[in-house]
């Protein structure tokens, strides 16, 4: 693909103007966009106004840019994450139905921990995560399971650190981080108590693709005192279930 002046390909001039939208930041103007992704401000006004003609990002009343529906119907349109949260989906419910808090689903991606999808009951817990946002692997239970089982690469990556405290109990020394993810290993499970947010518990299990490959994690988020064996137990049934359902999945 054809580089600019500065090297980049048209693909990562595009990449670095749709990078400019977080979960906080869903709404800008051109301008914003142009200063935020680093690039020429005629060349980001140009890739926003022809990235909005074909619906990837939708223009509002006032000159302002959002993320475009067409984004998230060819993001989801065939991919493995969708795949996974149909099968995930009402195994999910049934945990939800019975812990009535906050039930997840979250992969690897990029060394963090990506949600695909959250229920929460109205009058659960306090819950950090967003759909389609991002925790630390070292800091939630979600991805201290996705760590445990992911690749030794990434494992050596995360260990060398540096493991940044996000709440007074994440962990943050390499050695107990490799003795909590050899734990996770032998149990299966993390119960990770105030890892990100002192009020809440994490409990995740690890959901195996058909040939036993960790590929996801499943967590509740509770109250910080509430009984976990439950929750726990209702985590491996679904894990299993998604597991199965995975398996008989024709794609
Ligand atoms: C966790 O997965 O450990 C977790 C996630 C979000 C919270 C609290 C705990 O708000």
């Amino acid at each position: 693909m054809a580089n600019s002046p500065t090297g980049d390909t048209m693909a990562e001039r595009i990449v670095r103007v749709l990078d400019t939208f977080s979960a906080e930041r869903t709404v800008q103007t051109a301008a914003q966009i142009g200063r935020r992704s680093g690039l020429p401000s005629s060349t980001a006004h140009r890739i926003v106004d022809e990235l909005v003609r074909a619906g990837l990002l939708e223009r509002d009343d006032e000159h302002r840019v959002r993320l475009g529906m067409r984004l998230w119907e060819l993001a989801l349109r065939g991919s493995n994450a969708l795949r996974l949260r149909q099968a995930a989906l009402p195994f999910m419910s049934q945990v939800q139905a019975r812990v009535r808090e906050h039930t997840q689903l979250a992969v690897l991606e990029q060394d963090e921990a990506l949600f695909l999808e959250r229920l929460s009951h109205p009058e659960a817990g306090a819950n950090i995560t967003r759909i389609a946002g991002r925790l630390p692997l070292h800091a939630s239970s979600s991805g201290l399971v996705l760590l445990a089982f992911g690749p030794d690469d990434l494992r050596r990556r995360v260990l060398a650190g540096p493991l940044v405290s996000v709440s007074p109990e994440t962990i943050t020394d390499p050695a107990v981080l490799s003795r909590v993810l050899d734990d996770i290993r032998r149990a299966g499970y993390v119960v990770a108590p105030g890892s990100i947010e002192s009020v809440s518990t994490g409990i995740a299990t690890p959901i195996r693709d058909v040939r036993g490959a960790v590929i996801a994690a499943l967590s509740v988020v509770l109250p910080r005192d509430a009984p976990t064996s439950g929750p726990l137990d209702e985590l491996r049934r679904a894990s299993a279930g998604i597991c199965a359902a995975l398996a008989s999945d024709r794609p």
